[in-house]
């Protein structure tokens, strides 16, 4: 029975068959949970927003297609970003977006440079499209190692670079005058997944986009914005690029309503700056926290989340915290950071049970 069952294995593609699938470990949502897991914003739409967002969806009809691509979405967008609409791709997140670039560029052989430990899921597009994954360890510090980047690429002449900027799990930036040389020094495509740009006070590499029609830069609404559940994220390129990308690109995945609430908030300017500087004092808050305990080491970071590490068994500690109803993230896996722990910046009542829990077990 289980051989018959199985049998169909043959045709699935061995690259596909050493995978595994991405799960996220913790407990289900609940209004007792201190969730610090997943980089989230703790900060929900205001309710009356909300409100209206949804009575105002009340009447779309809902047996209609989108667009194919969100014709409002990449206005405002382009209004905001101060682009033009060829020079943005919309989409589900911007996970659907790096896997829309893999469909482009990565082919079996495709050569894939990422510096790591960095976000997973880049190397697994890479594995699931049969491409070949060059890794450029990050420095000691876990900052960028620029001169090893442009080196290996130089002699190893992949077709994409894959830079996050703030990079996860480490909360480190590259310069864009470091990104600009790797544009200069090699002929790759390059990718500026900035997911984490807005709580970074260093500037975005669209301000050099229009230099170059090699860049790709990812952003999302998933972090700043608020709006994981509703699944918004986006791309800038030149023209040029964006026409190549369009084409592999799964039509429709903009839902009418994550689309009309995205174009929402690009108008509400105040309220989702006033909940980035707030984050930005509370990774601050964390960081003096976190590097005042004995036998801890933080490093600091220009996203919402910090890693840290202790004397325990991150997994332990992990385990103890979460006995408290604090969930947070064991990164200890990623090379380089064996015995880390990933927290991000939540409300102050969330860091101080964390910063209390963590006190109570170390
Ligand atoms: C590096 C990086 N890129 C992108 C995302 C978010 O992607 P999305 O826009 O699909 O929510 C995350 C979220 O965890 C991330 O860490």
């Amino acid at each position: 029975m289980t051989t018959q069952k199985m049998s169909f294995l043959k045709h699935i593609k061995p690259s596909v068959q050493k995978l595994e699938t991405y799960n996220v470990k913790g407990k289900p949502l609940s209004s007792e949970l201190i969730k610090l897991n997943q980089n989230e914003n703790p900060f929900d739409l205001p309710e009356e927003l909300k409100r209206e967002l949804v009575e105002d969806f009340y009447h779309q009809p809902w047996n209609r297609y989108p667009d194919v691509f969100p014709t409002h979405l990449l206005e405002a967008l382009s209004k905001d970003r101060n682009v033009p609409v060829e020079s943005i791709i919309a989409a589900n997140g911007s996970n659907e977006l790096m896997y829309t670039i893999g469909l482009a560029i990565i082919g079996k052989g495709t050569k894939v440079l990422i510096p790591t430990p960095t976000f997973f899921l880049y190397e697994k597009i890479v594995n699931v499209m049969d491409g070949e994954l060059i890794e450029v360890p990050m420095k000691p510090d876990l900052s960028f190692d620029v001169e090893t980047i442009i080196r290996t690429a130089q002699k190893e002449k992949p077709a994409l670079i894959i830079l996050n900027s703030p990079n996860s799990p480490t909360g480190q930036s590259i310069l864009i005058a470091d990104v600009e040389r790797i544009l200069n020094e090699t002929d790759s495509i390059i990718v500026v997944d900035e997911a984490y740009i807005e709580f970074s006070d260093k500037p975005s590499a669209a301000t050099v986009l229009s230099k170059y029609d090699r860049l790709i830069i990812l952003r999302t609404f998933s972090k700043a914005f608020s709006l994981a559940g509703l699944r918004i994220g986006y791309l800038l390129a030149q023209p040029a690029m964006v026409s190549e990308l369009l084409k592999p690109k799964i039509p429709f995945t903009v839902n009418n309503f994550s689309a009309s609430v995205a174009i929402k908030l690009l108008q509400k300017n105040d309220l989702v700056t006033e909940r980035i500087r707030y984050i930005i004092q509370q990774r601050a808050y964390l960081y003096k926290n976190l590097s005042e305990q004995n036998g801890i080491t933080v490093f600091r970071s220009d996203s919402n989340f910090l890693i840290f590490k202790s004397k325990n068994e991150a997994s332990v500690l992990l385990e103890r915290l979460l006995s408290e109803n604090v969930l947070i993230r064991d990164v200890s896996s990623y090379p380089m950071l064996k015995g880390f722990l990933r927290v991000n910046a939540g409300t102050e009542f969330e860091n101080n049970a964390f910063l209390t829990g963590l006190k109570k077990y170390l």
